[in-house]
């Protein structure tokens, strides 16, 4: 039998991978151009970390989680999410005593032991940011500004911004409250995990996906009938300040994200083209976390996307992201010339091409497919009699065009051709 690959894992291998990266690249721009740094936490946290942050009734923490006991006895969970991690990290490493906020970004992979889906895996890849050490609604437009932005530079259509505030601890208590004085009365009808959620964190009844506790929680109260004085006023200004930067929104009192830790604004980005998972992203803040992690009180907010989903929608969607060619130049040789092919390849190299030639032993036809499959842009041809000659063919593989260069003059080529654009044939 072979080995295959896990369940809910996947190799990301050629044009996916391509795709993947081109994703990545793009979003590490704009959040360096709206000033975020990176951050690179552990994949692997105490297990501690994601019970107390994520919250113990959450479905994430009671039954997603890759949790192992090492060899050391301590017990470790592969990290279903990043905002607990990035929170452990700001605390340990002191970053509140730097200038604020401190605004970081994040890409890496997630576990969670999930039913494998389209859209859903056990491992997959999250892009994200953090923003910790302000409670200014101006960051929390600025974070779902950025989300948008991204993902309309990816080029997705018919986005759909769903928003909520999840309100402050004051206000969530009356709001558990009443959901469980609604939900006592329904018992019954509950599924088994519901039913002990009533007693522990009735918010959570919401996450669930039993058909029955759905349709109870469609007639069930409101976080917006709950909302105090000061959470009303913040999400008031959000949305004004969003009305003004020209992004729409849905509002949707009933948008209650998986996880314990969200205050206040809530946001989640879908799209109508991925059938039941239909989330990029989504994130809010979380202005009790740094102290629930043994912190000061310290407000903050954030989102993540999938990135398997966001490469779906643009595949549904037809998208052509301009995935670059890797190879600008295809160094191809006939008979004895493969050593001086060698040379003129690391030559190009040195100049900053991407070159690239065969270690396959293929004929020359071999060759030119392989400078295809590459999407060369050019193909340096060298053979025994261009040696002599001291010169080489150049292939132009869009137009088909070939003419011959000195070699000497290669390295004008290259740099005419690839920094300012201008070919050169003739030197
Ligand atoms: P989340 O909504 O659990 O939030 O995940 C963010 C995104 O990750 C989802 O919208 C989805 O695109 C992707 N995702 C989640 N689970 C899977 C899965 N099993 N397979 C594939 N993709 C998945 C968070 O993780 C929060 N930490 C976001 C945040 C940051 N909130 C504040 N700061």
């Amino acid at each position: 039998m072979k080995i295959k690959m896990p369940r809910g894992t996947s190799d990301i291998i050629f044009e996916k991978a391509a795709k993947k990266q081109y994703i990545e690249r793009l979003a590490i721009d704009l959040f360096e151009q709206f000033g975020y740094r990176p951050i690179v936490t552990p994949t692997f946290e105490h297990t501690e970390l994601f019970q107390r942050g994520i919250g113990e009734s959450t479905d994430i923490v009671r039954k997603e989680m890759y949790t192992f006991e090492d060899k050391g006895g301590r017990s470790l969970t592969l990290r279903p999410e990043g905002t607990a991690p990035v929170v452990r990290a700001y605390l340990e490493h002191g970053l509140a005593s730097k200038s604020l906020p401190a605004k970081l970004y994040y890409c890496g992979q997630m576990f969670r032991y999930e039913r494998p889906q389209a859209g859903r895996y056990r491992e997959f890849w999250q892009l994200g940011i953090e923003v910790l050490g302000s409670q200014d609604a101006l960051v929390d437009v600025e974070v779902i500004l950025l989300l948008i932005r991204f993902l309309e530079k990816i080029g997705l259509k018919d986005l759909e911004l769903h928003l909520n505030s999840m309100g402050c601890l004051v206000c969530r208590k009356s709001f558990g409250e009443a959901l469980r004085k609604y939900l006592k009365d329904k018992m019954e009808l509950l599924c088994i995990d519901c039913k002990k959620r009533v007693n522990s964190n009735p918010l959570r009844v919401f996450d669930c996906k039993n058909k029955k506790c759905q349709t109870i929680m469609k007639k069930a109260p409101l976080i917006s009938d709950f909302w105090c004085e000061s959470c009303r006023g913040h999400f008031e200004t959000v949305k004004s300040i969003l009305d003004d930067v020209g992004i729409s929104y849905i509002l949707n009192p009933a948008l209650v994200r998986g996880f314990d830790y969200y205050t206040k604004t809530t946001f989640e980005v879908r799209t109508p083209y991925l059938g039941a998972q239909n989330a990029l992203g989504g994130g809010g803040r979380y202005d009790g976390l740094v102290e629930e992690l043994g912190g000061s009180p310290t407000p903050a907010i954030g989102w993540a996307i999938g990135t398997e989903r966001v490469i779906m929608a643009t595949e549904e969607l037809n998208i052509n992201l301009p995935l670059s060619s890797n190879t600008d130049v295809f160094v191809a040789t006939i008979d004895g010339a493969r050593e001086e092919g060698f040379k003129v390849l690391n030559f190009l190299r040195e100049t900053g091409v991407s070159a690239d030639m065969d270690y396959g032993n293929r004929s020359l036809k071999g060759q030119m497919k392989l400078a295809n499959k590459l999407r060369a842009s050019y193909v340096i041809i060298l053979g025994p009699d261009e040696l002599k000659k001291g010169i080489c063919l150049i292939r132009n593989m869009n137009t088909g065009d070939q003419s011959e260069m000195q070699t000497s003059k290669i390295s004008r080529w290259a740099k005419g051709e690839f920094k300012s654009g201008k070919v050169d044939f003739n030197g």
